[in-house]
């Protein structure tokens, strides 16, 4: 049993297999934190909640309520009242005044778990989840929130959301809805974060907390190249296999706030939501309002053991996606092979090459449509250019699939350019302040998807060319941030639910086309990978993780995204070289090798490039058929993360049951007079003896991951090697 509830304490007792999480109640009602970390035995204790010491709680000393709510770990916190700490929950009333107050109601257990209602959100059967409801209210504004915690018990995850529902008389404007706090005695904690820039996504960043508030936020309107809607505290010395850890992640795709508060007391504050800025709901009498949800787990063996658990939480829990463990087709895509100078010939010519090869399926990138000769046009005319593909998508979908290669195409459907037809007949369906020049990101606008008739012409732009061939695969863009924050359909005091709002339109969307094309495989992307979080897994098995496609870069960007996400879902691909980025030229063998561990695919021109390169991809193309059900079911472990001072990275995945392991290792610089290093594998049977494959080595488990294996020193830079272990025997 997950929940459970001790009425005499006022305790609610949340276990998974490996963690527990208690909430206690003080007689007033307030829902205090009291305990997260690992599992309790038995039924946990109130003490935590230290409302037997001064300043005491308000029924027992009402004169020091001011003192009490600064210091009381609240379950969620709201603001205007006194605890001067970040609140959860800010609302203002008909007077213009900010103040709310929760107390406890009633609570519900249940098996299961709801959905959220336009949002996307984790799910499971009624045998894998339970879900707390904590039914609170504020008796002054009479609205109710539903604290919901559900807790995944085989999978050591808790999800939490928030439901404000309004029923009062009065109109109430939400400034602030966050969906979780975590309130906690500081154990000298280090904060983890991912920080980023176009083409830099996802470096991994830790520090010590300080006093007050250390933030990753987004107010750009998607989680962002620059900052992800993840935090994670953990213990000093905290390393892939040791250390208490704690983490929060968002399962949601526009602005957030990912927070760590360290205040007077010794105690951080946890918090995570939607970001304030720019926001305020209004909610009538009757209306509800639905926080999106926040994944929190808690590991006491390290951050390997954390990135596990998302692993496996997302794919058993959030990708819906019939392609979570299919067969991904091994794709080329055109973007880097000619930008914008393509037509049908050069398309047909570089299927024609990459089916002798063994690659199954071409993407045809951006500069398909309207006069789209470069990105300053054309976005929002979703009509084919027959100039440069004459018979039009159907027509060419039949020649690519004759050639024996499937299709997909990309689209940017929540765009607009300013050199548009669809600007010049509407002009407001920009988002844009009336009266000020808007600000262009990449020569265009962004479509304000608040409004139904915007969101349908931009679904049926999609749709109608889906239905006009058997269009495989579809690469869904976003390639600029949103400002100038204004809809022409909402009256002045709701243009703060924008932001918002457009992000139910893009999951609207998204919602539509996965169930319109059950089988079509979407990729979300955005400029690269700045829409790369949870939110938009609900709706694509793989997202593009970043335009950088050089293989000693991706290294840290695809370890980043490994933190949290599983590799399945990681988009990447095999790049021409001087890479088009960076400019750096890395041997054919080591992008292969970086790109496996990934979704694998081929972004170059391969009419063009050399003989030597060619030669290699039938090759790297057998090894994404071998490895690829590893990859999809396998645990990954992070070995090493390159340094000046260690410069070589490596990373294993291995079978669940311990039959097979895959290891990476790439050695970013080579070292003169240099040693062999030993590489300490994981997750193997201890007295299983292991070949590797293509030798007569033969190693125990407990040899291979005690001992280790060694990896001699490689003649050169950027060289990498993959290691197949397989179990020959018990
Ligand atoms: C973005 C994507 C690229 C490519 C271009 C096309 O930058 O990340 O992969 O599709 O847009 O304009």
């Amino acid at each position: 049993m997950g929940i459970r509830y001790n009425e005499e304490k006022r305790l609610f007792q949340l276990d998974t297999e490996h963690t527990t999480y208690i909430i206690g109640l003080t007689e007033e009602g307030y829902t205090g934190h009291v305990y997260y970390g690992k599992r309790l035995q038995g039924m946990g204790s109130g003490y935590p909640l230290r409302t037997d010491e001064e300043p005491y709680t308000p029924s027992v000393r009402k004169g020091a309520k001011c003192s009490f709510l600064d210091k009381f770990p609240m379950e969620y916190p709201t603001g205007g009242i006194g605890d001067y700490r970040e609140s959860c929950l800010d609302i203002r009333n008909e007077t213009g005044s900010i103040g709310s107050e929760l107390f406890y109601h009633s609570h519900e257990i249940r098996k299961g778990k709801e959905k959220l209602d336009g949002l996307p959100a984790s799910f499971g059967t009624e045998e894998e989840v339970e879900t707390l409801k904590l039914i609170c209210e504020d008796p002054v504004l009479h609205i109710k929130a539903v604290l919901a915690y559900s807790v995944f018990e085989t999978r050591d995850i808790i999800t939490r959301s928030v439901q404000l529902i309004n029923e009062g008389s009065e109109l109430l404007r939400l400034e602030k809805v966050y969906s979780a706090c975590l309130d906690m005695d500081n154990e000298d904690f280090e904060m983890l974060s991912l920080r980023g820039s176009w083409a830099r996504e996802r470096q991994i960043e830790r520090g010590r907390i300080r006093f007050g508030k250390q933030r990753m936020s987004s107010l750009r309107g998607e989680s962002s190249h620059q900052e992800h809607p993840f935090i994670a505290l953990a213990t000093p010395e905290t390393t892939q296999e040791t250390g208490n850890v704690y983490a929060m992640h968002f399962v949601y795709s526009g602005n957030f706030i990912a927070q760590a508060e360290l205040s007077q007391h010794d105690q951080v504050r946890m918090t995570m939501g939607i970001h304030e800025g720019d926001f305020c709901w209004q909610l009538k009498p009757g209306d509800v309002f639905q926080a999106p949800e926040v994944v929190m787990t808690f590991s006491d063996q390290g951050l390997g053991k954390m990135t596990r658990t998302f692993h496996d939480f997302y794919r058993n829990h959030l990708i819906r996606s019939p392609y979570l463990y299919k067969k991904r087709p091994i794709l080329i895509n055109n973007w880097e092979a000619t930008y914008f100078n393509f037509d049908t010939e050069k398309l047909l010519s570089i299927a024609r090459e990459a089916k002798k090869d063994g690659i199954e399926m071409l993407v045809m990138d951006d500069g398909w449509f309207g006069k789209r000769n470069s990105d300053t046009c054309s976005l929002g005319d979703w009509t084919v250019n027959e100039e440069k593909l004459p018979g039009g998508i159907p027509e060419l979908v039949r020649q690519v699939n004759e050639i024996g290669l499937a299709f997909g195409i990309w689209f940017e459907p929540e765009m607009i350019s300013p050199d548009s037809d669809l600007y010049r007949a509407h002009p407001d369906w920009a988002i844009q302040i009336p009266g000020r020049e808007g600000t262009l990101s990449r020569s265009q606008y962004v479509l304000d998807l608040s409004r139904e008739e915007v969101r349908e012409y931009a679904y049926e732009s999609v749709a109608r060319i889906l239905r006009s061939a058997p269009i495989a695969y579809v690469k869904w863009d976003m390639n600029r941030q949103l400002s100038d924050m204004g809809s022409s359909c909402l009256p002045a005091d709701r243009q703060g639910e924008l932001f918002h709002r457009y992000m139910l339109g893009v999951y609207e969307l998204q919602e539509r086309l996965v169930t319109e094309f059950p089988d079509l495989l979407l990729e979300n992307c955005s400029g690269g990978g700045a829409r790369f979080d949870p939110g938009m897994l609900y709706y694509s098995p793989q997202i593009w993780c970043s335009d950088d496609t050089d293989a000693i870069e991706r290294l840290r960007i695809q370890e980043g995204t490994a933190l949290l996400y599983p590799l399945s879902t990681i988009g990447a691909h095999v790049s021409d070289c001087p890479n088009h980025t960076v400019g750096r030229t890395t041997p054919f063998a080591t992008r292969g090798h970086v790109a496996l561990a990934g979704t694998f695919g081929y972004e170059l021109d391969i009419t063009k490039i050399s003989e030597e390169d060619r030669k290699q991809i039938p090759g790297q193309v057998e090894l994404c058929h071998k490895y690829q059900n590893l990859i999809q079911t396998g645990d990954y472990y992070r070995i090493a993360s390159w340094t000046m001072e260690k410069p070589y990275d490596c990373w294993e995945v291995a079978a669940k049951d311990g039959s097979e392991a895959m290891v990476t290792y790439v050695q970013v610089l080579s070292t003169a007079n240099g040693h062999s290093r030993r590489i300490r594998l994981k997750g193997l049977a201890d007295t299983a003896i292991y070949r590797l494959e293509d030798t007569e080595e033969r190693y125990t488990g407990e040899e291979l991951m005690l001992l280790g294996f060694p990896v001699k020193e490689l003649w050169g830079d950027y060289q990498s090697r993959l290691f197949h272990f397989v179990k020959e025997a018990e």
